[in-house]
């Protein structure tokens, strides 16, 4: 048995004595080369000129590459509109240019420096307000639309109308992107990359070399963190190293420091949200208008996906009876921004949050009475998109909070503490989270995988998933030990290629185990009824015909009786029972196959995109989490004193990989919110480009007092043994930090305080003076 149980992290043992492999560990072959991206020098305008004289006549530089040198420049995952070089408009500062490829990378880096780009400069725009003002949109999402909010907003005895902004994340990712790309027979291209998804990253190499996308092969064999900013963003970086080994004949790599990365990546999307809210005395929310605006930078890439998700998460955690939601993904000069843990949802949810915030504030009452109010009751009531709550947790989540942190307590505690007006001021919120589970986009719900049963017993599986650090192949090892009866370190997870599993949606949407989890259990389950054929043979003294080849849905009878555990296949109704070692040699002798292939795809899912309503989610993962921060009044400096978290993940299937979810996610979303921000100079250059100006919370920056509790939840049976998916649910939590902090400033406050995102310590002391009147 092992699901449900702490299995240690496929990487842990390597990752300890730096036996790991990410992709720039790779050893360096004799001939390779290197390749190194030139960026553009402003933010927008014309390319005139590219002046490579200097750089070619260096020793070692073996070309400069441009956007000619592609067979096709274009790619985009939703939209196919964004150059691997640019060949004429430049559309943000550090833009790739061209491309030199060296003997190494120390020449090529230096080389690059010589390179002289000749541009005609055009206005750039940088503001979201201004880029929505020029209209310059993107996508405009069919809007939800549920009841008559208006009405409701016009006879409320309460109303609130404002915008809220929260600002953009870097990834930061541990390792940078970075591919090896090696010429192969017959232009063959093998690539090993640092991707979230090798199938896009396979599929774009093949269309920027002139290939067929069967001559190339991708191969993932772990990332340092992709966060999101693998999704889509590891592909051209590929591309340019097959370029140049394809140009070149000879094996090439990129890999680039932090900084590169840094300023050539796109990042979470700021979002510019605008609302107006009725509610009643109760603080009961009876109806609501949302317009969203996503700053997507200078590309589409997976903008429109992104928005829809802020859309479907613009409710929290909580019911709109009236409600109409509205989206527009709007075009400004900076990098392109992508996918990021969340995916649009927390850019919603904050919204919400702090929507609830100042409803608290107008009426004088507590928060968390708001919040009690207005979450989702029961399992019949539906969202703004006309899906019913199902499996809803978030009764008793609230309740379990309430209890276990002794709220009011804690919130007398801090009234006397704030009374005292000793330099310090003291805040305490609860957020919720209530995620949805799926892609949006439909077709992505579907995964394969390969089952290799090997006749020691041992086996190893392949499937699309990719590791990133969050555990996917524990849990993938745990699922197929498990329906195998064999021992968790009898299975091993191969590294990802498209050569074994095609066609893969990326590691993403936090459904990498439901997908391929899932997809790995059914290899799993027609590899055990062929062999619970032949058991039941053996078990009955009957000869083996060759037993056929059968499929995930085959009825075979008697198969339920027949246990695969501990290594030993029993038969509950004949009482008897085989080694699955000897079951499996006497498979091979009688020529029955010990290897399967499976597809899986999610049920159910019916959101129409036309009409704004459907089932877009599976599931959705929820989760409650309390907060209380102290400010310094005299610093604006923001400490974490308690978060306790109640997560439910279902029937977890490795609580403890789950718990270091749930803790990391909540960091990075407290991360977001309070102490990473981005700076850029007049120009449009990323100021913010390493740690040494970006700041990512460090332990100073963790709770005194940190609790993650898991709780049971043994209803759910949609998911694959009942689990829910952790990956990016808990993000959202770490918003009860920011609603904290706010709630400390309504403390002092003459006025209902009104902070962006991230509330940096400038910005709650700045907010401290204004508020104070
Ligand atoms: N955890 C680690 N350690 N590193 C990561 O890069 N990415 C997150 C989350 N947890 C990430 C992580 C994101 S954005 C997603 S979508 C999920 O993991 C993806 O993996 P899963 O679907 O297997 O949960
Ligand atoms: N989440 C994450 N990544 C995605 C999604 C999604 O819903 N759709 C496409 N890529
Ligand atoms: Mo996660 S943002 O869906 O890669």
């Amino acid at each position: 048995m092992t699901i449900g149980k702490n299995k240690r992290h496929d990487s842990s043992p390597t990752h300890v004595n730096g036996k790991s492999i990410f992709v720039d560990d790779r050893p360096t072959l004799q001939n390779e080369i290197y390749v190194q991206v030139v960026g553009a020098q402003c933010a927008k305008g014309k390319l005139q000129s590219i002046d490579a004289s200097e750089a070619l006549e260096t020793k070692g530089v073996l070309g400069v590459l441009t956007a000619n040198d592609f067979k096709n420049n274009i790619w985009g995952t939703i939209v196919k509109e964004q150059p691997l070089l640019c060949s004429d408009q430049i559309l943000y500062y550090d833009e790739p240019i061209c491309l030199v490829v060296a003997e190494n990378e120390s020449i090529a880096r230096s080389a690059a420096k010589l390179i002289k780009v000749s541009i005609k400069e055009e206005e750039p725009t940088f503001d979201i307000q201004k880029a929505i003002d020029q209209k310059n949109f993107c996508y405009v999402a069919t809007p939800f639309l549920v009841g008559d909010p208006d009405s409701q907003i016009a006879k409320a005895t309460h109303t609130l109308k404002g915008s809220f902004y929260c600002g953009g994340q870097e990834h930061f990712y541990m390792e940078s992107q970075a591919c090896i790309a090696y010429p192969m027979e017959r232009g063959q291209i093998e690539v090993h990359a640092s991707s979230q998804h090798p199938s896009e990253t396979q599929h774009l190499v093949a269309s920027a070399l002139g290939l067929n996308y069967h001559q190339v092969t991708c191969v993932v064999k772990r990332m340092g963190g992709g966060f999101g900013g693998k999704e889509s963003q590891a592909a051209p970086v590929a591309a340019y190293a097959a370029l140049a080994a394809q140009k070149f004949g000879r094996p090439c790599r990129i890999a680039w420091d932090k900084d590169e990365d840094m300023a050539i990546t796109g990042k979470r999307h700021p979002f510019l949200n605008f609302y107006e809210v009725a509610f009643n005395d109760e603080g009961k929310i009876l109806g609501a208008k949302f317009d969203l605006y996503a700053d997507v930078g200078a590309y589409t890439d997976l903008s429109p996906s992104i928005l829809e998700r802020a859309m479907f998460h613009i409710d929290g955690a909580y019911y709109f009876p009236d409600i109409e939601v509205k989206g527009t993904c709007v075009k400004t000069n900076t990098h392109s921004n992508t996918a990021f843990r969340g995916f649009g949802g927390p850019q919603g949810t904050m919204t919400i949050e702090s929507i609830i915030e100042d409803i608290a504030y107008t009426l004088k009452k507590d928060a968390f009475e708001i919040r009690k109010v207005n979450i989702y009751q029961g399992e019949d009531q539906k969202t703004p998109y006309e899906q019913k709550v199902e499996n809803n947790q978030l009764p008793k989540l609230f309740n379990l909070i309430e209890t276990e942190t002794k709220y009011n307590e804690r919130r007398n505690a801090i009234n006397q503490f704030n009374a005292k007006r000793n330099g310090k001021v003291r805040g305490l919120s609860v957020s919720a989270v209530k995620f949805g589970i799926a892609f949006t986009a439909k077709f992505l719900n579907q995964g394969n995988a390969l089952v290799n049963l090997h006749l020691d017993g041992t086996a190893q599986v392949s499937t699309g998933a990719t590791e990133m650090g969050q555990g996917v192949n524990s849990k993938i090892a745990q699922i197929v030990s498990h329906a195998l009866g064999i021992d968790y370190d009898d299975v091993i997870v191969m590294p990802t290629s498209t050569e074994k599993n095609h066609n893969t949606s990326p590691t993403a949407a936090s459904s990498g185990s439901d997908i391929n989890g899932a997809a790995a259990l059914a290899a799993c389950n027609k590899i055990k009824k062929r062999l619970s054929i032949l058991a039941k043979k053996h078990f009955l003294g009957e000869t083996f015909d060759d037993v056929k080849e059968i499929d995930a849905d085959t009825e075979v009878e008697g198969y339920k009786e027949i246990i695969f555990k501990d290594g030993i296949v029993s038969d509950l109704k004949l009482k008897k029972e085989i080694k699955l070692k000897e079951l499996i040699g006497m498979a091979y002798m009688n020529r029955v196959s010990l290897g399967d292939y499976a597809h899986f795809k999610t049920d159910g899912l019916g959101f129409d995109k036309k009409t704004g309503k459907g089932k877009a989610f599976n599931y959705f993962t929820n989760g409650v989490a309390l907060t209380e921060v102290e400010i310094d009044e005299y610093t604006g400096e923001l400490k974490i004193l308690t978060s306790k978290i109640h997560m439910d993940l279902g029937r977890p299937l490795n609580p403890g990989i789950d718990k270091g979810q749930v803790t990391g996610a909540f960091i990075q979303g407290a991360g977001w919110v309070t102490t990473e921000n981005l700076f850029y100079s007049p120009q449009g250059k990323l100021l913010s480009h390493s740690p040494t100006t970006y700041k990512i919370p460090s332990i100073q920056d963790m709770p005194r007092d940190f609790e993650v509790n898991l709780i049971e939840n043994l209803d759910l049976t949609v998911n694959v043994y009942g689990s829910k998916a952790v990956g990016e649910p808990p993000f959202l939590l770490g918003q009860s930090v920011w609603m904290a902090a706010k709630n400390a400033l309504a403390y002092r406050a003459n006025k209902m305080p009104q902070i962006t995102s991230p509330a940096t310590n400038e910005v709650i002391l700045m907010e401290l003076e204004r508020v104070k009147g």
